[in-house]
């Protein structure tokens, strides 16, 4: 399993010290949760504190964007050295022409789904996207309960790849821990994101290899 600790639960008071242990870990995406309090309720942080984050972090960075209007702020993540910029499905409106803009940039294009959207709507862009997010829970904060349809949504999304012959990842954003997580590995998630289950627990970097061990 791919893990993707979410900086969101870090000590901000204290980046430099967590992204030391975090670059020794063997976590494999830095997962970064940007809000603008308009898509989702809560602000999170911006580009000053993500491109401090980027030059400390030796890990791929996956750029969730929980913002409005996501195709305006491309360059900016390009310039952050992003590895995927996810954006959300319902944030959008030509997502053909802004999947390409994010590739053209250099970047791997990766699409978001918010709970109470449905994976069908992905049939005519599941081709063109590297990775594709189920949030498990509302996005908006960490620390939630894990919303179980989300197992049937992934099967689901599983089996549209398979059909379609896209690579695209799948990923699953909230409420991760050794439960669930074992549920969605055994429903056919790729990637598991997970903030408050890695930075609440005594030892970051061993909870990180217990996820990765999942299967
Ligand atoms: C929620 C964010 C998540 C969040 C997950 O809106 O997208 O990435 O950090 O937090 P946990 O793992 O605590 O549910
Ligand atoms: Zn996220």
């Amino acid at each position: 399993m791919l893990i993707a600790p979410s900086l969101l639960a870090a000590d901000f008071g204290n980046l430099e010290r967590e992204m030391q242990w975090f670059n020794q870990s063997h976590a494999d995406y830095l997962h970064l949760d940007v809000m603008d309090g308009v898509f989702v309720p809560n602000i999170s942080f911006g580009f000053p504190v993500l491109k401090h984050v980027a030059r400390l972090c030796r890990k791929p960075l996956d750029v969730h964007l929980m913002i409005v209007e996501p195709q305006k702020f491309i360059r900016e993540v390009a310039d952050l050295g992003a590895y995927y910029m996810n954006i959300h499905f319902e944030a959008v409106v030509h997502h053909h022409r802004v999947i390409q803009q994010i590739r053209e940039a250099g970047m791997h294009p990766a699409v978001t789904l918010c709970p109470s959207t449905p994976v069908a709507l992905l049939s005519d862009i599941i081709r063109d996207v590297d990775m594709v997010l189920l949030m498990s829970v509302n996005p908006g904060f960490g620390g939630q309960k894990f919303i179980p349809q989300t197992l049937r949504k992934v099967r689901e999304l599983r089996q549209l790849i398979r059909e379609t012959e896209s690579h695209a990842l799948i990923e699953i954003d909230g409420g991760v821990n050794l439960q669930t997580g074992q549920q969605l590995a055994e429903a056919g998630a790729d990637v598991l994101v997970a903030g408050s289950f890695v930075f609440g627990s005594q030892q970051p970097a061993e909870t990180i290899d217990a996820l990765k061990a999942l299967s």
